[in-house]
């Protein structure tokens, strides 16, 4: 297939294209217009790959995905170009609206456009994959049985808000216009690659430095952890078998309190980096929490995993060694994005 693949220079993204380019013959086309999270480097190892190309393009532009769609002739659209992290959409919602809402609503008329001029056989092999999070389904308590496909949408912070507006253009387009659309809602990632103000990124290059750990509220909030690699494997079988209409709600069995995350992360810097000072557990710092905090997400990915013949296969303390290890060994990763990006601003609120 020709992919026309969004976002793919970011944290997922990338881990998609990668997966693309060295497990299928599928051809990607990256329509990124790299803002702050966005990292050339997170593909300088398939750059030159004859199946790659990027296009510099803002998704909120439908002149130039129009152009772009004519030209490249996309079997199907992998949709991830988004603003991502919850703490800035609290900061700004802007952003959050002009790409989540309007671009996705601007990629959508772009690929109808070019769709509806297809032949009926190439219509109806076409797929236009949106991918979205769980954070739409609102959050749960301890006794709450996991988010599934049914469960209905009830965002609380200004990204799930217009994540979950996203979500709806996309199902009313198969809908309404019979466009082949469908949705994966997916839970907390982590891996190689995550921008540095993340969770988990945040508290390695934290730990490494020895700086404090800031949790927000007592680090009792639950999140269902994905290795990166995983998703992406998901993503690509959701692209090849996916039924228009469907949703799968994707993750990973690996609930866990943030506490517990970053006791882990501390527990494997101190062996992999020993300095003979103090755990680094004694650096995590209990900070003002987040407001409107989602207590708990979870998954059930039971439909996924069959539909799609998935599962995770990373356990939590695998992933998070392999990440670790990817931040040790790829310090000028993040140090430069630290240095140019943050014009050295330290990361992370109460620090
Ligand atoms: P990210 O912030 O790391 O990367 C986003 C990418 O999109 C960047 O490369 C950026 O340059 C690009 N982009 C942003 N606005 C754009 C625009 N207007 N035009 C073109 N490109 C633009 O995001 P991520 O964490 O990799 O998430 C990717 C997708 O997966 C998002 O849609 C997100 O909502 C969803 N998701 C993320 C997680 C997670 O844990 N990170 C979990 C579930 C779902
Ligand atoms: O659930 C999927 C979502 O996961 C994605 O849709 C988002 O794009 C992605 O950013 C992520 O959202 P979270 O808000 O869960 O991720 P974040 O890494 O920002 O925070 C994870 C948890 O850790 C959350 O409960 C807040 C807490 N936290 C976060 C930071 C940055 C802290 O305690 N301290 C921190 O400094």
């Amino acid at each position: 297939m020709r992919i026309l693949l969004t976002g793919g220079c970011g944290f997922i993204g990338s881990a998609v294209v990668r997966y693309l380019i060295e497990h299928t013959a599928h051809h990607v086309l990256n329509v990124d217009c790299m803002t702050y999270a966005a990292s050339a480097e997170n593909l300088s190892d398939i750059a030159s790959n004859a199946r790659y190309t990027h296009a510099l393009i803002d998704i909120r532009n439908g002149g130039a995905l129009r152009q772009v769609f004519d030209e490249y002739q996309p079997e199907a659209v992998m949709h991830l170009a988004a603003e991502s992290h919850v703490d800035r959409s609290i900061d700004g919602p802007d952003a959050f609206v002009q790409t989540n809402v309007m671009g996705t609503y601007t990629l959508l008329e772009a690929a109808r456009g070019y769709w509806h001029a297809l032949s009926v056989e190439k219509k109806e092999a076409f797929r236009f994959l949106h991918i979205s999070t769980d954070e739409v389904f609102g959050h749960l308590s301890k006794e709450d049985p996991p988010f599934t496909e049914a469960t209905p949408y009830d965002p609380r912070s200004p990204y799930s808000a217009t994540k979950a507006a996203s979500d709806h253009l996309v199902r009313a387009w198969h809908s309404t216009y019979g466009m082949p659309t469908f949705v994966t809602n997916t839970t907390n990632n982590y891996g190689p690659r995550h921008f540095p103000e993340k969770l988990v990124p945040l508290m390695i290059i934290k730990a490494l430095k020895r700086e404090r750990l800031p949790v927000y509220g007592q680090g009792q909030n639950i999140r269902d952890w994905l290795y990166v690699e995983d998703h992406a494997e998901a993503l690509v079988r959701a692209v090849e078998r996916g039924v228009p209409g469907q949703t799968y709600a994707i993750g990973a069995r690996q609930p866990h309190t943030n506490l517990d995350v970053v006791r882990k992360i501390c527990a494997i810097v101190d062996e992999l980096r020993p300095d003979h000072l103090e755990p680094r557990e004694r650096l995590i710092d209990f900070v003002s929490d987040r407001p409107g905090h989602d207590f708990r997400y979870e998954i059930d990915p039971s439909h996924a995993e069959r539909s799609l013949d998935w599962t995770a296969t990373h356990s939590l303390d695998a992933g998070l060694r392999k990440t670790v290890q990817w931040y040790i060994d790829h310090q000028s990763w993040w140090q430069m994005i630290m240095d140019q990006r943050y014009n050295g601003q330290r990361l992370g609120k109460g620090s």
